[in-house]
């Protein structure tokens, strides 16, 4: 029986269902990449130290770039029996390099590599979705700055409420993924230390330098403790938290979208190339794409929950349990590329229907409470009593088939004498959304204010990069 390179004392072959449910290269071999970096980082360290030779580190560097290449170019596949991409890249190494390949695991173990790999990977996708994250900032801006004039009723429990405007709308979402970007970027910092090196658990007796193998990986510094580095998966847990917090808003932006596409609505039309049809229905045109974001927000909640629940009572300090970390962040790493890339471009191309917006107005006497507020500023009435004046003349308006706003002066003073003739066009809608106009507010000149102090965040980010 050939001997397994990680299998010391295992004298009988494993059974083939003990290899399904223990190698985790079928879905491990993704981090290829990272672990030719970290092995690549590893011996050049080593030699550093002079605990390889020159002669073994250039063979070692050279085996590793040619398997990455070949891993590239499709000539080598990862779906041998290996246990795991680790296993996987060291066999190949000693194959195709003899005894050298044997020494890169000096001073290292699979629990600190794959620490490593996983981190590496973590922190390129932390970035790869903030990057992405920034574009969709990008794009609401750009609508926002273009409809800071449209008005819409603004709601609460999905109640007509008071008039806001599009763009002051889009900002909301724009501020959620500004702090769904500035998660992502915290965590990377937080977690932006080297693992490796930490060996088993417990450090090694080799003369290592972990500075070396940190500062080639650009990390900033090694971790603080081994114990900890091989046990920790907080990493992995933000990544999936910070995606669950981002697609939830997501999710939420879809929502409105999916509403406003109805007929009842008509506030926003998707374009075709982001709405499908119906096999049966020949009319139909489905807003299936943020359905489906707004479905895949279930997913990510699950891998967040999933991986929180395999670490909860996990002693100290590597155990198999761990290796279930991995599918989770990647499907929810390849889901949140995945749709900021479609909302993006489908926020970018949807058709804002002003009209639409605007007639919505003028149902559900949105500027009533401008009416309450103008009775205990200009007439001194208590709040209270100015609740109830104003109820009644809603009331009126209801009975006479009108909006608030389309009320005249004699009928707004049929129902209390100190209602003045100011008063007529304080209840129009635009008029009442730009007396909005209190730091944050809906007010046309108070959005454009968000836009730009939003665009000179974006350009801050990107001249960070
Ligand atoms: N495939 C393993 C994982 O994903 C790598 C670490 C294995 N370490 C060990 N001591 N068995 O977690």
């Amino acid at each position: 029986m050939a001997k397994k390179i990680a299998s010391a004392r295992i004298t009988e072959e494993s059974s083939k269902l003990l290899q399904e449910l223990n190698n985790s290269l079928p879905f491990d071999n993704v981090l290829y990449k990272e672990d030719i970096e970290g092995s690549r980082a590893h011996a050049y360290m080593l030699k550093e130290q002079g605990i390889i030779s020159e002669d073994d580190h250039a063979k070692i560097d050279a085996g590793l770039v040619e398997i990455l290449g070949d891993i590239e170019a499709g000539i080598l596949k990862l779906d041998g029996d290996d246990e795991d991409i680790h296993m996987a890249i060291e066999g190949e190494l000693t194959r195709r390099i003899g005894d050298a390949g044997k020494r890169l695991h000096t001073a290292r173990s699979r629990n600190d590599q794959v620490a490593l790999d996983f981190r590496l990977y973590v922190q390129k996708n932390s970035r790869a979705i903030a990057n992405l994250l920034l574009e969709n900032i990008q794009t609401l801006v750009d609508v926002a700055q273009k409809h800071a004039d449209t008005m819409l009723p603004g709601m609460t429990h999905l109640q007509h409420a008071q008039p806001i405007n599009f763009g002051y709308h889009m900002m909301a979402y724009a501020s959620m993924f500004k702090r769904d970007y500035e998660r992502f970027m915290s965590s990377y910092e937080r977690n932006n230390y080297s693992p490796i090196g930490c060996a088993a658990l417990a450090g090694t007796p080799h003369p290592i330098n972990r500075q070396t193998t940190s500062n080639k990986l650009g990390f900033n510094a090694p971790t603080l403790n081994c114990l900890d580095t091989v046990s920790d998966r907080d990493f992995a847990l933000e990544i999936l938290f910070n995606i669950a917090t981002m697609m939830m808003h997501m999710s939420r932006l879809s929502e409105e979208l999916i509403l406003w596409s109805a007929a009842e609505f008509k506030w926003v039309t998707l374009s075709d190339r982001h709405a499908t049809g119906s096999s049966i229905m020949p009319q139909k045109k489905n807003p299936d794409i943020p359905e489906l974001l707004r479905g895949k927000t279930g997913r990510v909640n699950g891998n967040l929950v999933a991986l929180l629940t395999v670490m909860k009572g996990l002693p100290l300090a590597y155990n198999k349990d761990m290796q279930e970390d991995k599918e989770g962040v990647f499907d929810s790493v390849k889901t949140a590329l995945l749709s900021l890339q479609v909302l993006n471009e489908m926020i970018a191309d949807m058709t804002v229907n002003k009209e639409a917006m605007e007639a919505a107005c003028m149902v559900g006497h949105l500027t009533a409470t401008d009416l309450a507020d103008y009775l205990v500023k200009e007439a001194g009435i208590p709040f209270r009593d100015a609740y109830h004046i104003t109820g009644n003349v809603v009331n009126l308006a209801e009975e006479k088939g009108k909006d608030i706003s389309e009320l005249t002066l004699e009928e707004l003073q049929s129902i209390d004498a100190r209602i003045g003739k100011d008063v007529v066009e304080m209840l129009d809608n635009r008029a009442s959304m730009n007396a909005r106009c209190s730091e944050g507010g809906t007010a046309t000149e108070r959005t454009l204010e968000q836009v730009a102090q939003m665009k000179a965040w974006i350009s801050m980010q990107n001249n960070q990069k």
